[in-house]
């Protein structure tokens, strides 16, 4: 299980023809969600492109050097965060619900919060997607502000990177990279 969530995982560019149900889709979810999160706000919010229809409407976000990557994948999610995460407080985080630490937040301050936690769950959709069997590709070759306008133009999400999921054609993917030693990235004081 370490070869295929760490070790051996790579980030997935060419997708085979391999299927992604709707079922799938919410197994993967119903593993992810466990993802720690400050105070158990959960900001993160996913839009599961699975349709044709859904895939042509995100289509014009993604970078044009991403898009080969994009057309092959069954499903992309859009990783998003919701600006308005205190609204589930109630169902999250209970014992904060009746005054709220994050309602007088700097917004500067609450939006790198809101940002920090939906972007730690995502590292860890990933590792869920790959626990499943699936590769994850993330992409942040994409147009945020145009996928925005597509999709959360009445909402208070807001797009951050998006993540191809399916299964990968290994024969695509890149030569693998180097990781940076202990040495180099750690510290132990
Ligand atoms: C936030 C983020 C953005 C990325 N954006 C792109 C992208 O736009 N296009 C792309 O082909 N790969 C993208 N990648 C994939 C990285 O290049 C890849 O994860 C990295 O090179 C490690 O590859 P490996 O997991 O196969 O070892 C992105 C990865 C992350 C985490």
């Amino acid at each position: 299980m370490i070869e295929q969530i760490f070790t051996q995982a790579r980030s997935g560019k060419i997708y085979t023809d391999a299927e992604m149900t709707q079922a799938d889709i919410r197994a993967l979810y119903e593993i992810a969600k466990w993802a720690p999160s400050e105070s158990n706000t959960c900001p993160m919010r996913l839009v599961f492109a699975h349709s044709h229809e859904a895939k042509a409407r995100l289509r014009p976000g993604i970078l044009p050097g991403n898009q080969p990557k994009f057309d092959s994948a069954p499903v992309t999610a859009i990783v998003a965060f919701d600006t308005e995460f205190d609204q589930h407080l109630a169902t999250l985080a209970p014992h904060l619900a009746e005054s709220s630490p994050f309602a007088d937040m700097p917004a500067a301050k609450r939006s790198e919060m809101i940002q920090r936690s939906a972007h730690l769950q995502a590292g860890m959709f990933i590792a869920a997607a790959r626990a499943q069997g699936w590769t994850a590709g993330p992409m942040a070759g994409i147009d945020r502000d145009a996928i925005d306008q597509a999709f959360f133009a009445e909402s208070s999400w807001r797009c951050s990177f998006v993540i191809m999921l399916g299964v990968a054609d290994e024969s695509e993917f890149y030569p693998r990279g180097a990781r940076l030693s202990f040495e180099q990235a750690c510290q132990i004081l």
